[in-house]
């Protein structure tokens, strides 16, 4: 799950003019599933009211310690405790700075200070005030305990100058709040995921390739990266967008993606091979258009690499590799040898022809089939959902080789 459902999430929004965007975050959060509490500074107060962020996250914005307006409960302690990640977006340099020497004089901070749940830092300010040293120290002094800092954008600053503080898009800032909730088990691994299809050029207009999008890889590397690993995504041309904090090797033809993986493999630990790779190549690239003739024509092929094949025979013993399969008949039997063929560790089978699976389809429904000869059928789901699913396969059987 990279979502937010039943978590809550305690934002604290403080005083600089990107507080604004708090709305933004706060309705995505939401979106994302989260209960949202927010806690404002009095200054955040000048610049939104707690009223609007009231609506936007449907529970009661705490701005000052000594309401009398209170549950029974001591409020921060409360708030502290209920939370699975505590954010703070926007943030000055007077909160990182307390933050960072242990200042509670207002809600937020002493909220802050009672927490021992995952926190992350989104920074907006005056360049000049970030690229300050001691709020640099500041923030390297939370980093490492361990903070996540959502890195602020360059451009133009609400005060007129131009240079790095911009507070980071809200959605960057929210899929860092849903990483920083899940759980952080593929920490120190390094993971190359493959996906997308691959074009075979014909001639310099026209290719071979296939109906995938991608959408089954990205959601892996995406899933992977937010769980803690460092993740090499190699990709044939998709039209999705990068996911974050994932290295993207863009490539073409199955030639560009076997040079590409072949290349990285040393230093891997886990192979997931979700690309659609072509199994043939134009023998020759013509290198102008071909002209239409009156008569028939015929493109001669030949054999690619097949990667994963190869992955098999080079693969070191610490190394696992995943491959996918997809067919249109006897599911099982084709995956069970294909995965025997290439040695791997796991393969993911899905059925073109089963309603809701393969190309294009924001769901899949697969069997995973294990090495010892034993298989998984698995619900149709969210590619999302079984993403994590795959990886949490592969974790249980990198456990079981230690
Ligand atoms: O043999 P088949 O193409 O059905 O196997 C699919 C698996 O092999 C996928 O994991 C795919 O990424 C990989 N593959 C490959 N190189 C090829 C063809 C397929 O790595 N040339």
């Amino acid at each position: 799950m990279t979502g937010l459902s039943g978590k809550s999430v305690v934002l604290c929004v403080t005083g600089g003019i990107a507080a604004y965007k708090a709305a933004d975050i706060i309705s995505r959060l939401r979106k994302k599933g989260a209960d949202v509490f927010v806690i404002m500074t009095k200054s955040a107060t000048e610049f939104i009211t707690p009223l609007t962020l009231e609506v936007m996250s449907g529970n009661r914005v705490v701005v000052d310690m000594f309401s009398r307006d209170f549950t029974w409960e001591v409020e921060h302690i409360s708030l502290a405790k209920r939370a699975d990640v505590f954010a703070i977006a926007p943030a000055t340099a007077n909160v990182i700075g307390k933050a960072a020497h242990g200042i509670a004089d207002d809600m937020v901070t002493t909220t802050l200070m009672a927490t021992k749940v995952p926190m992350v830092i989104a920074p907006a300010m005056n360049t000049g005030m970030y690229e300050n040293p001691v709020v640099q120290e500041n923030i390297s002094i939370l980093e490492k305990r361990g903070v996540r800092f959502v890195q602020p954008a360059s451009g133009r600053l609400a005060c007129g100058d131009s240079g790095k503080g911009k507070l980071a898009e809200p959605e960057q800032i929210v899929h860092e709040i849903c990483a920083a909730a899940m759980k952080q088990d593929l920490k120190g691994k390094t993971i190359l995921v493959t996906a997308g299809p691959t074009r075979e050029s014909i001639d310099p207009v026209r290719f071979i390739s296939n109906h995938s999008t991608g959408k089954m890889g990205y959601a892996i590397a995406q899933n992977a990266q937010m769980r803690g690993a460092k993740v090499i995504l190699v990709s044939g041309p998709v039209s999705l967008d990068a996911p974050y904090g994932v290295e993207v090797v863009p490539v073409i033809s199955a030639l560009d993606m076997h040079d590409a993986v072949i290349s990285r493999l040393d230093n891997i630990d886990w192979v997931i091979k979700s690309a659609a790779v072509g199994d043939y190549r134009p023998a020759n690239v013509a290198g102008e258009k071909l002209k239409k003739k009156d008569n028939d024509m015929s493109v001669e092929l030949v054999r690619n690499p097949d990667i994963l094949a190869e992955i098999g025979t080079k693969r070191q013993k610490h190394q696992l590799v995943c491959g996918f399969s997809m067919e249109t008949e006897d599911l099982l039997n084709n995956s069970r040898s294909k995965l025997e063929k290439k040695n791997c560790d796991m393969l993911v089978a899905n059925n073109l022809k089963t309603e809701g699976a393969g190309f294009a389809h924001d769901t899949n429904v697969v069997t995973l089939l294990y090495r010892d000869g034993t298989h998984e059928p698995l619900q149709l789901m969210q590619k999302d959902d079984l993403a994590g699913i795959v990886l949490d396969r592969l974790l249980q059987l990198d456990k079981k080789k230690d």
